[in-house]
């Protein structure tokens, strides 16, 4: 676990940037955005320290905040200067399904030196990202992700009281340097994935930002981390939830069960109306770790109402009339022995060790020929999944938003909002539900990396 005498935060303040260099995108359907993927430096620690060895997007991790508005249209054209092949997914879009991003399923992977154009409408306002989706354990590990807000219409509340937050966690060696020895360790592969020693928000450690007292703000939490989960409790600084993964509440709620897991890949929009300075903290540990500092500043005048945020239009799932389709999740560490196929052939011995496959979906491991369903377009679909490991994982669908409609075990999620990614604890079976109206092949995998690379992603098609 993060332990945070190893590594006591020098002066407050040392990174005061929290806005990002915004990428704009005229209103014109013929404007591009440029994307160029390479190797960079970047201080991940103390200013004093090293820089570290990345991979970015633009030269910066996290890349540039791509900002549009709902129903645009989106161009991005993306070079890959690195010396191995990727791709962008646009992790939460409700996207045609040639642009999402998917190495192997979706897209050829981009070769070093190529590009690709991703064009695209994006059909809902809210928090996502977009992150590589090749080797993503390692090419996202590396700083390979940025952030992707989408405008209501109407945007609720204006530059200065929406910020963005991108949390990632990094496993640094000493003096602060990035540690990229170990991508890769069938060890984080087999047991919860990799796991850092450093949070940073938006690229650095403990961004300050000031806020005004008594004004309403609109923080957009992202989870970029290869496997963490963070422990978020917005009740200490009285915040309330305004949105799960893009998808607005139909209102903000004050949440009874604190604090907020938010696993791998997921986001948390909240509302918070200041009156102290708070700190957002990563409260798994005895010892809170200060992730971002807030100074609030001013006098308060008349009481603030927040502004509405709209909400999308997403189709509801029938679930008298669904179709059910099982998932058992086997395998990793302390899972017993677990008889698994991998590309049509059953490991043995060895085997385990030469594919890096320790995990399984039904007993299979990865994506097999066939896909695990076929939906025709408009289905109710139901996945139940069984999760008969000893991990918690973060279950992701891609092109679709989902209902979790039941969860054995003691978390609870208010109002069943809609999500792109769900936590699933060991033991636990989580059903979710969801319209299949997006046609293509679309990936259902842990969003813990390692995890998906060493077994945990499977596929199905929408006719
Ligand atoms: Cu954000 Cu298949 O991933
Ligand atoms: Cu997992």
């Amino acid at each position: 676990m993060i332990n945070r005498r190893n590594f006591i935060i020098g002066a407050a303040g040392l990174v005061s940037a929290t806005q990002f260099p915004a990428l704009s995108l005229a209103r014109t359907s013929s404007t591009e955005l440029e994307l160029i993927a390479g190797p960079a430096k970047k201080k991940l620690f103390r200013p004093d320290a090293e820089a570290s060895d990345v991979w970015a997007y633009n030269g910066e991790v996290p890349g540039p905040e791509i900002r549009v508005r709902k129903g645009d249209r989106v161009r991005v054209r993306f070079t890959n200067n690195l010396e191995e092949p990727t791709s962008i997914h646009w992790h939460g879009i409700r996207i045609d399904n040639a642009m999402d991003g998917v190495s192997g399923l979706t897209q050829e992977a981009v070769q070093p030196g190529a590009s690709f154009v991703y064009d695209f409408e994006v059909p809902d306002a809210g928090t996502y990202w977009y992150h590589a989706h090749n080797k993503s354990w390692n090419q996202v590990g590396r700083g390979l992700y940025g952030p992707m807000i989408i405008d209501e219409p109407e945007r609720p509340f204006d530059s200065s009281h929406d910020i963005t937050l991108v949390l990632d966690d990094w496993r640094l060696r000493r003096p602060g340097v990035l540690d990229t020895e170990s991508f890769g360790s069938l060890m984080d592969w087999s047991h919860g994935g990799r796991l850092g020693n450093w949070i940073t928000v938006n690229g650095g450690a403990v961004p300050v930002t000031a806020l005004k007292r008594g004004e309403a703000y609109r923080l957009r939490l992202i989870n970029a981390a290869n496997a963490r989960v963070f422990e978020i409790d917005p009740n200490r600084f009285d915040a309330k939830v305004l949105a799960y993964d893009g998808q607005a509440l139909s209102e903000p709620i004050s949440l009874a069960y604190a604090p907020a897991m938010l696993g791998p890949a997921q986001r948390m929009d909240l509302l918070v109306v200041p009156q102290e300075n708070f700190a957002l903290e990563e409260v798994s540990s005895d010892d809170p770790f200060v992730m971002a500092e807030f100074k609030v500043e001013g006098v308060a005048t008349a009481a603030v109402t927040a502004p509405a945020v709209a909400i999308n239009a997403i189709p509801e799932p029938d679930i008298a009339n669904a179709r059910r389709v099982k998932v058992l999740m086997e395998g990793g560490a302390m899972g017993g022995f677990v008889e698994i196929t991998y590309q049509g052939k059953k490991l043995q011995g060895e085997d385990v060790q030469s594919t890096r496959q320790t995990w399984a979906f039904n007993g299979v491991a990865n994506l097999a020929d066939d896909p695990l369903f076929v939906a025709e377009r408009g289905q109710t679909i139901i996945i139940e999944t069984i999760n008969r490991t000893a991990w918690v994982h973060a279950m992701h669908v891609h092109g679709h938003h989902f209902r979790v409609i039941s969860r054995s075990g003691s978390e609870v999620d208010e109002g069943k909002p809609w999500r792109d990614t769900f936590l699933i604890g060991p033991n636990q079976t989580t059903e979710i539900a969801f319209v299949t109206d997006n046609p293509g092949k679309w990936l259902y995998h842990c969003h813990m990396l390692e995890h998906a690379a060493a077994g945990m992603t499977t596929w199905f098609t929408v006719a």
